[in-house]
């Protein structure tokens, strides 16, 4: 894929580093796991893969705690290692998304040794460093004390196995200030006032550029730019990770768009970002303006926090229309990540998830697959004692079982650092599927196949079609004459549903059964299933 605007014809393949495949021996996946599995993302028919973290860090947050953003965790192996990756990736076909978390940094990062180390420290004013709230302010209680916090900011996570939100703020003794983390206390947050900091931190957009990276999935983008008086919010809005949708922001995105727009090799670099915020409008207005663009793609997340419910999907597919449409932002799509329980675990089937990944592969965007999705994996059990992640996410990590074997094609040795989703020695691993043509990995195989082969499913117009209750249907089209009609059932009651004039033959079916079969006037749509139509 080399055309101008790569991004908006690829389908991005998500991939977990500790969770896709380890290859060392030590529980956790590494960059080689990731080399030998590009056959696979290849043979699914992407054009992307992101990678989440595998820079130097202190894992508080598996890695979206960054001691060093231009050097790799030796957990995952070496520069050398991702240098290959790249390599290997682009020889098939495949662009490569890094992971980029600007909004912090991890607490041992140099930058944050050096600033905490005193007052005086030049890079002093490179994070966010506070007073006690003073007694005329309404501060009471010694120094660092709960009472004296600078604001009532809470941080986003609560800490494994606790229920309550610990402030944003951490107390340093040596130096007699609060630092700001809307994450961890070992996540403390960067300073995108300071100019210097703009300036470091573009230079490492710059040395993944020379190496060959294609894009930047962006951090907690809505975070990056703060209310310079970090002045207390209401209750209602904690934690402030989702509110501080600042127009500092913005002029952040917008210098960090000029950067990635003039690297002067070729093909074109992009960035996603991930824009936490509860509506699309919200969401839109972080693509800028034709003059003055921001960011290239972003995630729109209501869809995912959407119920397995027509009504409520076509709202958001509405709102994506009603947003994007007018400005001319591309859209994207995603059901599974690493932060949220997979689709197929929260509406409870595999049909359902297999007419989710119909909806998914079928709208007018960029479609982004988690790992796994595509065998149809549900959220691991981890029991309590195996807990680890602060923010509990840990049955959407669970390792990728690539066969049926006890290792499930992970390097013999200790067990991986979560339990292995449900069923992974049956049905749920890569090999079992791909011997088997009616499983939901052919499902999404023959999906992208279609999809990459149909102009109207790549890039073509979306347009509503009439449907019974808990029917969702649209056509896609595309000059010439490429036309594709979707239809969706949500309702678990499948029944005919009207189709426009002319004979269609059924592209895709989520079961397979009526695949090549020929439909006219009426399709009888199987319970939770779906289908792509075109035009015989
Ligand atoms: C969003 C990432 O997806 C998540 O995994 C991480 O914990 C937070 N940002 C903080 O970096």
């Amino acid at each position: 894929m080399t055309g101008a605007q790569w991004w908006r014809d690829v389908v991005a393949y998500q991939i977990y580093p500790r969770s896709f495949c380890d290859t060392d021996g030590d529980g956790v996946g590494d960059l080689e796991g990731i080399r030998r599995h590009l056959d696979h993302v290849a043979w699914l028919g992407a054009g992307a893969i992101w990678l989440s973290p595998f820079y130097r860090s202190p894992m508080a947050d598996f890695g979206y705690d960054v001691a060093d953003y231009c050097d790799v965790d030796p957990l995952f192996g070496t520069i050398e290692d991702f240098d290959r990756v790249v390599q290997e990736a682009h020889a098939r076909d495949l662009k490569v998304l890094v992971d980029w978390v600007p909004n912090h940094s991890s607490d041992r990062h140099r930058w944050f040794v050096s600033s905490r180390s005193s007052r005086q420290d030049p890079k002093r004013d490179w994070y966010w460093w506070r007073d006690d709230r003073p007694d005329s302010a309404g501060g009471h209680g010694p120094p660092g004390s709960p009472g004296r916090l600078p604001n009532n900011w809470q941080q986003a996570f609560t800490g494994v196995g606790q229920s309550e939100r610990p402030p944003a703020w951490t107390w340093d003794p040596d130096s007699g200030q609060w630092y700001l983390h809307m994450f961890l206390p070992e996540q403390p947050d960067l300073n995108w006032a300071n100019p210097e900091v703009r300036a470091a931190m573009a230079d490492t957009l710059r040395f993944w550029m020379a190496r060959g990276v294609d894009g930047f999935r962006v951090d907690v983008v809505q975070g990056i730019g703060k209310d310079p008086d970090l002045a207390d919010i209401p209750d209602a809005d904690q934690p402030p990770s989702g509110t501080n949708d600042r127009p500092e922001t913005h002029e952040v995105i917008r210098e960090l768009r000029k950067v990635v727009d003039g690297w002067p090799d070729p093909p074109a670099r992009m960035m996603v970002g991930e824009v936490y915020l509860p509506t699309t409008a919200q969401v839109a207005t972080y693509y800028g303006t034709d003059a003055n663009p921001e960011l290239h793609l972003s995630f729109n997340f209501p869809p995912l926090f959407a119920p397995w419910d027509a009504g409520a999907w076509r709202a958001c597919i509405d709102a994506v229309v009603a947003n994007l449409d007018p400005i001319g932002a591309w859209p994207t799509w995603v059901l599974s990540n690493h932060d949220n329980r997979r689709h197929r675990t929260r509406y409870g089937s595999e049909s359902r998830a297999r007419a989710a990944a119909v909806v998914l592969l079928t709208l007018r965007g960029t479609p982004f697959v988690y790992a796994g999705e595509e065998l149809g994996l549900e959220d691991a059990v981890v029991p309590l004692e195996r807990q680890v992640d602060p923010g509990g996410r840990d049955g959407c990590r669970a390792p990728l079982p690539w066969d049926a074997t006890a290792a499930h094609g992970w390097s013999p040795g200790p067990e991986p650092w979560l339990p292995w989703p449900p069923d992974a020695g049956g049905a749920r691993n890569v090999a079992a599927q791909r011997d088997d043509p009616a499983s939901i990995l052919h499902l999404y195989r023959r999906l992208l196949a279609v999809r990459r082969a149909s102009p109207a499913l790549t890039g073509g117009d979306f347009e509503w079609l009439e449907t019974p209750e808990g029917v969702l249907g649209w056509v896609r089209s595309a000059r010439p004459d490429d036309r594709r009609v979707v239809l969706v059932d949500f309702s678990g009651a499948g029944g005919p549903v009207p189709l426009p004039p002319g004979r269609w033959d059924v592209e895709v079916e989520t079961s397979g059964a009526g695949e090549g079969h020929t439909a006219e006037g009426v399709i009888e749509l199987e319970p939770d299933g779906a289908v792509v139509l075109r035009p015989k």
